[in-house]
């Protein structure tokens, strides 16, 4: 048994929200085209006479002659006596939507994020965000962009920026909530990705289960976690065979938020599969290269369900993260193996690669017992989904179009891309088992959905249900961009915090 570990998670920036940008070392502005004419936004008086007395000219010329463009999201950096003005293009539009506004800042963050790294900046963020939505975005932006996991090193590296006001002319109620939510949500984000980014020798079921555990234990939940002699006595055989090639034990970890009124009961179950080798159906190298990230479903269900309490909202949200560590071993379950799941029902296990979907069979099982009224599943769950829809978008397949829309409007508000697929009747025929009451996996085609077929036999008949493959976007493997940092992304945290704030009553 290893000694307790702590986990090291990523020291964030502190944010303030602010009427002027105070001691900023680095100021970010915008620019955008008022007809044709490029306009600055967010320009104190002061910013500009200090300009025209280093430049002599308007600063709107000088950012011009050294490269700022309106093109969205293009950052260029001027230098004055005192400070640095970050200028990043909002578009050809001056009334800028939440949703340019967030990419914008977070270009520019993350561009100041990589000047001199090692040297704390302070940073104002200043583009007359003025209105609830836009101070939210500003603050997501702002966090979200900045964010790098810092090697795993003997030196420590200082965080790159130390702190983040966001300037408005407004301090009203509603826009302090509105930041409150942007920094609340956008710190879940951040620690879903610093656990995807944890390579598995350190982040494995136990230490990802008291990780969680000690981060919870900030908001009001309650957090049960089920060791492998709590899943053995329940009789959670999809986590057991999953789990059990690893030294590292299973966990399965609830998380139960139950405000005071509620009237909705959401359930969100994620899998936390911390290292996916493919098991006796192992994986080529390369592909397992990235198989960290396939914990990132059960990241997002606790980065949810976390900033989900710490806004206190008006919902019941239980939230199931089940962890496992996909090995062989001469204990590890083995193709054509047949288990009896969570609930009694039987699978004949076609593919020790399709571990994830065994794994989310037992918790959406165990879940029915919380009768509730709309249950989410979220899992990095197959690669045929990727070859579908591509790295960026995400998966979604319900048990009705009703539900699908509102998970869809949901996300379309989060900023994240989801398309829907169907679950058809031929797909699901192809689960029929001859030996178990059904296989783990069909026919070679339409991966994704016959996934899908197989986690529906597992939610009660009549229950509002929405499955969301996250295969493709959780993990970025190319350079970051806008809100998507290299590595883990913490893909589908903010969806799930808007589907409850939509959901609240
Ligand atoms: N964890 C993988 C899916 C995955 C692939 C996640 C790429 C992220 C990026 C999953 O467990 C898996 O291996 N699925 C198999 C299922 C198949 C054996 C039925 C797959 O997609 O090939
Ligand atoms: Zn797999
Ligand atoms: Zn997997």
């Amino acid at each position: 048994m290893p000694a307790p570990f702590t986990l090291p998670l990523t020291k964030l920036p502190v944010v303030e929200l602010s009427k002027s940008p105070g001691k900023a070392g680095d100021i970010i502005v915008g620019i955008a085209a008022a007809g044709d004419v490029p306009t600055l936004i967010g320009v104190a008086s002061d910013l500009e006479k200090e300009v025209r007395s280093a430049f002599g000219r308007d600063l709107v010329d000088v950012a011009r002659d050294l490269g700022a463009k309106v093109a969205a999201n293009h950052v260029a950096v001027l230098p004055t006596a005192t400070r640095r003005v970050v200028v990043v293009g909002l578009g050809e539009d001056v009334d800028v939507d939440p949703e340019t506004l967030r990419q914008a800042v977070a270009a520019a963050t993350r561009k100041i994020a990589e000047l001199e790294p090692g040297a704390p900046h302070r940073v104002a963020v200043s583009l007359d965000t003025t209105s609830a939505d836009a101070v939210k975005a500003a603050v997501e932006g702002a966090l979200l962009g900045a964010y790098a996991f810092a090697p795993l090193s003997a030196e420590t590296e200082a965080s790159k920026l130390e702190s983040v006001t966001i300037v408005s002319a407004s301090t009203a109620s509603d826009v302090k909530a509105a930041f409150e939510a942007g920094r609340a949500i956008a710190s879940a984000v951040c620690v879903a990705r610093d656990w995807i980014n944890l390579p598995a020798n350190l982040l494995f079921p136990e230490t990802f289960a008291e990780s969680a555990r000690t981060w919870l234990g900030g908001v009001k939940v309650k957090v049960d976690v089920l060791d492998e002699r709590a899943l053995e006595k329940a009789g959670f055989g999809g986590i057991l065979a999953v789990g059990g090639g690893s030294d590292h034990k299973p966990r399965l970890v609830r998380v139960d938020y139950a405000p005071r009124g509620a009237k909705y009961h959401l359930v969100l179950v994620g899998k936390g599969i911390t290292f996916d080798s493919g098991g006796y159906n192992l994986k080529p190298g390369p592909s397992m290269m990235t198989m960290k990230c396939d914990m990132s479903g059960a990241a997002a269900v606790l980065a949810a369900v976390h900033a989900i309490a710490e806004l206190g909202l008006s919902i019941h949200v239980t939230a199931y993260a089940s962890m496992a560590e996909n090995l062989i071993s001469g204990a590890a379950y083995r193709p054509s193996d047949v288990l009896t799941m969570y609930g009694g029902r039987t699978v004949e296990n076609v593919n020790s690669d399709a571990e994830g979907r065994l794994v989310m069979a037992d918790a959406l099982a165990r879940a029915n017992e919380d009768e509730p009224d709309l249950v989410i599943d979220i899992a990095t769950l197959t690669g045929a989904c990727v070859v579908a829809l591509g790295p960026e978008v995400a998966g979604l397949m319900a048990s009705d179009d009703e539900t699908a829309d509102r998970v869809l409007d949901a996300a379309e508000a989060a900023g994240e891309p989801f398309w829907q697929l169907p679950i058809t009747e031929k797909l699901r025929k192809g689960l029929k088992s001859k030996v178990a009451d059904t296989k783990s996996g069909g026919g070679r085609f339409g991966g994704a959905m016959v996934a899908a077929a197989f986690l529906q036999q597992f939610v009660d008949e009549g229950t509002d249900w929405a499955h969301l493959d996250i295969a493709g976007p959780a993990f970025n493997e190319e350079s970051p961009e806008g809100l998507v940092p290299a590595g883990g992304v913490g893909f589908g945290v903010r969806t799930l915090v808007s589907l409850a704030k939509a959901l609240q009553g």
